[in-house]
């Protein structure tokens, strides 16, 4: 075993490769791909600075992801008002079958897999129909892969794991080539691209996708801003620490000195552009060092730094982001009060 997370290791400019166990076609059961430069720091930084020097100034929400942030999140995601995963997770244990039989798929590859917990009820649904044969968890969060991966393995003895460790921009070419694979990016993690990033995600997706392949998209749906607003304001202030944790990732990886005590989360539906936006609010005025990056800022009482989008969906939307990437709409599926739509689509020739 290598590489435990730990302090300065965010950004790793070296490719490494793990396997265990045995039995897989590569003679591995679970095996790891930690990619070159899964975060590159040279990259990452320019794109940091530009974005912290305009108004309002912004990060990008990958940083909300090391370890701490993917266990926050996985706490988020079991909260009373993110209704989101719960509405997700009812339409999959009721269509599981379905998918997996539509999409013929005895490989699943989950890009954003994140802690992979619903991944569970289509693996459920691949053993039930004697398919189960391989998982492709793909995430920039290397914990989050890990231990999914490891938890996976203990729960499916037959279940072959190929992890990948990198960025949805620079690494997806790098996923292994498979066969009767339903790909899918579910958890509403789309709704975290703008209109143009998040067609050009779906093409880079359908790419090394060949005609007739499978793909799944969850999407988060446009409904009563108070229930919105509730999902990303919860009462037990956990989105508020995954909110400031981000502060403290930047730090982590460009040697900083954000003061997160400093900060307040707020969250707001904009309901012209149908989407939530994340921000943090300065108390008041003081300065920030981020050394690794050579830069100082000023931040005034009261700025607002944005760290997160989350675009709310109709089906048509949905519908023409796929057709403008390659996909077809086979089935929409949504959960009983039309809280989440899952778009099971088919790479188009
Ligand atoms: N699919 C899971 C997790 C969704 S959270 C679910 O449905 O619950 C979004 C996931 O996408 C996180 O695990 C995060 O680490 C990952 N992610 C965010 N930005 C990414 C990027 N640029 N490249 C790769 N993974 C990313
Ligand atoms: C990962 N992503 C889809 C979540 C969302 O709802 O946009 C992240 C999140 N932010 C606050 N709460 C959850």
């Amino acid at each position: 075993m290598i590489l435990a997370r730990g302090p300065g290791t965010l950004f790793r400019p070296v490719y490494t490769r793990t396997v265990m166990g045995g039995g897989g076609s590569d003679g591995s059961r679970l095996t790891f791909d930690v990619l070159a430069g899964a975060r590159d720091l040279e990259r990452e930084g320019e794109e940091l600075r530009r974005l912290l020097g305009e108004r309002p100034r912004s990060i990008p929400s990958h940083y909300f992801y090391d370890g701490r942030g993917s266990r926050l999140f996985d706490q988020i995601t079991r909260l009373p008002e993110y209704y989101l995963t719960r509405a997700e997770a009812e339409i999959l244990e009721r269509e599981a079958d379905h998918i997996i039989a539509r999409a013929g798929a005895f490989e699943l590859m989950e890009l954003g897999s994140g802690m992979s917990t619903k991944t569970r009820i289509l693996l459920d649904a691949m053993e039930r129909a004697d398919h189960l044969h391989r998982y492709i968890p793909f995430d920039v969060s290397e914990p989050a892969v890990r231990d999914a991966a490891g938890a996976l393995a203990r729960a499916y003895p037959e279940l072959r794991i190929h992890g990948v460790v990198g960025e949805f921009d620079r690494h997806l070419a790098a996923i292994p080539p498979g066969e009767r694979r339903l790909v899918m990016l579910i958890g509403s993690t789309i709704g975290n691209f703008e209109r143009e990033p998040a067609r050009q995600l779906l093409r880079r997706i359908a790419e090394p996708m060949a005609a007739g392949d499978w793909f799944l998209l969850g999407a988060d749906l446009v409904k009563d801003p108070a229930i919105l607003e509730a999902a990303y304001n919860d009462s037990r202030g956990v989105t508020a620490e995954f909110n400031l944790n981000i502060l403290s990732v930047v730090n982590e990886a460009f040697d900083g000195d954000f003061p997160t005590e400093l900060y307040r989360h707020r969250a707001f539906y904009d309901r012209k552009r149908e989407r939530i936006e994340m921000r943090l609010v300065a108390d008041r005025a003081h300065r920030v060092e981020l050394a690794g990056l050579g830069l100082n800022l000023e931040i005034a009482a009261g700025e607002e730094i944005r760290t997160e989008i989350s675009c709310k969906y109709r089906r048509e939307v949905i519908e023409e982001l796929l057709a403008g990437s390659g996909f077809g709409l086979a089935d929409w599926l949504t959960d009983g009060e039309e809280l989440f739509g899952l778009a099971l689509a088919r790479r188009e020739g």
